[in-house]
């Protein structure tokens, strides 16, 4: 980072210059008053009393004048800064510094200062967050946490014939398997967001990669009837097989779940000289373009009707490890027509 210029908070030349000023006229006075002495009395004593007094007058008023000079300068910018570390370290991120001077004169004060306001405007926003993000996690665990007190109670009836157990019990089944999902996903998030995964890039095929995972999907895409179609093209690529595994699971099975039974989806993989491009394409429900900007936000589900199934964290996760490798996300939709993601793996084409 580039290093602000500011001029130094103790020294000035204004300052330096006055008090210079100051020194030559009271050493000057001091002469003056001394001849001035001299004239009128040849007694010592008196002239060595006169002498004193006149050095405690001026040098109390170079001590006040040096003091004032403390005050303003020195003492009243420390101590605004002494009492905002205190509200901020208290927990008031409200808080923000005046800066004595406009920008391009700062000194070192007004750096301290702003750099002061940064920090506590960085802090609000991450409160912020962090506010929103426990916030959506309760209310994610709660929904199928409140499922699993019901249904749990209503299979304490004994009278309940087998059939209405099993369908309890798969209740039960994919409610808790909704908590176990979103964990899982908190987790991968937060260590690709604190770079605790280690992108391991090796050679691999891709193209073996991705049908290896499209076929994971066979039963899912079979229940809903829809129709697949892969276009692969041979492509090996250096770059991280674990991470990009992510991105395959939550393009296709969002394609999935956004579409209605009897659709079609479509995946492409097309080498583009030295890149890669991935598309997944489905005649699903489609999104707004309002939708469409907030997709990538964490915990965020614009089609209400698909809420309980998921948590809205897929697709920031898949935006997190394509922002890890370098590489770029689009997606184009209508509604009612369908949806495609598009994925640039950029300069990962692998030749020996
Ligand atoms: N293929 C798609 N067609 C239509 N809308 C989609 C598609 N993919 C994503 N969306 C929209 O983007 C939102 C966010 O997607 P994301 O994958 O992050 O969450 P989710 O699928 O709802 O839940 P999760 O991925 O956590 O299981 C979805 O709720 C949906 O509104
Ligand atoms: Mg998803």
């Amino acid at each position: 980072m580039k290093k602000k210029k500011a001029t130094s908070a103790g020294f000035t030349w204004t300052g330096a210059i006055s008090f210079f000023i100051l020194i030559a006229v009271i050493m000057q006075m001091a002469i003056l008053v001394y001849d001035y002495i001299r004239e009128r009395t040849d007694n010592v004593t008196w002239i060595a009393v006169l002498i004193l007094i006149e050095i405690i007058i001026f040098a109390t008023f170079c001590t006040v004048f040096d003091w004032i000079r403390r005050k303003i300068t020195v003492e009243r910018p420390t101590q605004k800064i002494v009492d905002a570390t205190e509200k901020i370290a208290e927990g008031d991120f409200s808080t923000r510094l005046d800066i004595a001077h406009e920008y391009g004169k700062y000194n070192q004060y007004d750096l301290i200062m702003e750099n002061l306001n940064k920090m506590a405007i960085e802090l609000q926003k991450n409160e912020v967050l962090k506010t929103d993000f426990i916030s959506n996690v309760s209310h994610e665990i709660k929904t199928p946490l409140a499922v699993i007190q019901n249904y749990s109670t209503l299979l304490q009836d004994e009278t309940l014939d087998s059939e209405t157990r099993k369908n309890y019990s798969k209740t039960l089944i994919s409610a808790s398997k909704r908590i176990t999902d979103l964990i899982t996903n908190i987790l991968k998030l937060n260590k690709l967001e604190n770079q605790e995964i280690q992108e391991k890039h090796e050679a691999f095929n891709v193209t073996e990669a991705l049908a290896e995972n499209v076929v994971e999907f066979e039963t899912m895409i079979e229940k809903k009837n829809l129709e697949l179609n892969c276009d692969f093209d041979e492509v090996t690529i250096f770059s991280s097989k674990s991470l990009l595994e992510i991105v395959w699971n939550n393009l296709i099975s969002n394609a999935i779940k956004f579409t209605p039974d009897g659709g079609k989806i479509d995946i492409t993989l097309k080498r583009k000289d030295k890149n890669v491009e991935i598309k997944v394409s489905d005649t699903g429900c489609g999104m707004t373009s309002e939708t469409g900007a907030k997709i990538f936000e964490k915990f965020y589900q614009g089609d209400t009707s698909h809420s309980t199934q998921g948590n809205g964290l897929g697709l920031a996760l898949v935006k997190k490890v394509i922002d890890i490798l370098g590489g770029e996300i689009a997606v184009q939709s209508e509604v009612n027509k369908g949806s495609t993601f598009t994925i640039l793996l950029k300069d990962v084409v692998y030749e020996d």
